[in-house]
């Protein structure tokens, strides 16, 4: 029985399909003082498969909600197609939370495996305490964008080394050349990209990352990219955030054109990591 989340829904059907799983209609209810409420009708004595997608605090409420309310099943699998916090992975500033291990614990209480899709930062899932598995989105993302790069050789790029897995797996698909981006701060507000190696002049080029939160990382690079003469510049992430408007600045910043997934709700055409999910489990 495949039970989603609010925020996968779309996705959940579409693994549900491929693995040929029921969907279990999820009940939603909100009361008058704010909080809500979840019901997972018919979960026992079955697997639960929970493929939920967690960008923002109630999501995470929700699937706390959820597994509990699984705890009648045989077996209970969570996907985190998209993990919120990971990027919290450690304490900043004295004080502070490390919120991906409290998260981490939390979600993991009572499970049999937690799946992760290109998780920020694979190290957390050491917190969880259940079996894991982060699966790899850039095949699929790399499939797509083999379709929308018209160039046979173009140069891949990651915002920056430590990204360099990530374009060198798009890479390995699309041909061409792999590098990464040198972030030089020339002051307070400014910063100079370039690739470390290449030079992009007159070439098709693809910038992989994870993630596009506000979109400044991608559309700096986007905007400096086509200042030094690439003919076309895409973009692809793992993961449609998308705060506040960074579509907008992907496009503002002369993106030919944005290949993610649906790992989040997002209002472009995506590549589905369902088949992904559906293998894995
Ligand atoms: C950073 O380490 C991540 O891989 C992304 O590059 C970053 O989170 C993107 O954030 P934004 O879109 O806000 O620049």
């Amino acid at each position: 029985m495949i039970v989603a989340g609010s925020e996968s829904q779309a996705l959940a059907a579409r693994v549900a399909h491929e693995s040929g799983d029921d969907l279990v209609e999820v009940e939603y209810e909100r009361f008058p003082d704010g909080e809500s409420l979840v019901r997972v009708p018919g979960i026992e004595d079955s697997r639960a498969v929970v493929v939920a997608s967690t960008p923002t605090d109630e999501t995470y409420i929700e699937l706390l909600q959820t597994i509990d309310a699984c705890s009648d099943a045989e077996r209970v699998d969570v996907v985190m197609p998209y993990m919120g916090y990971a990027r919290q992975d450690k304490k900043f500033e004295e004080g502070e939370p490390v919120t991906a291990r409290a998260l981490g614990r939390a979600v993991s209480d009572g499970v049999d495996s937690v799946t992760t899709v290109n998780v920020h930062e694979p190290s957390v899932l050491d917190w969880f305490d259940a079996e894991t598995q982060n699966l790899d989105a850039v095949s699929v993302l790399g499939e797509k964008l083999e379709d929308t790069v018209e160039s046979d050789s173009p140069i891949v790029l990651s915002p920056d080394a430590g990204a360099i897995e990530l374009a060198e797996s798009a890479q390995s698909v699309l041909g061409g050349e792999v590098d990464y981006l040198e972030k030089t701060r020339i002051s307070g507000d400014e910063v100079e990209i370039q690739p470390k190696e290449l030079s992009v002049e007159g070439r098709e080029v693809v910038i992989v990352d994870d993630m596009v939160a506000t979109g400044g990382t991608m559309s700096t690079a986007v905007e400096l990219l086509e200042e030094q003469g690439a003919e076309k510049v895409y973009a692809a992430c793992v993961h449609p955030v998308f705060a506040r408007n960074a579509v907008l600045r992907l496009y503002s910043a002369g993106v030919e054109e944005v290949v993610t997934t649906d790992t989040l709700k997002s209002g472009l055409d995506t590549v589905s990591v369902a088949s992904l999910i559906a293998d894995s489990l």
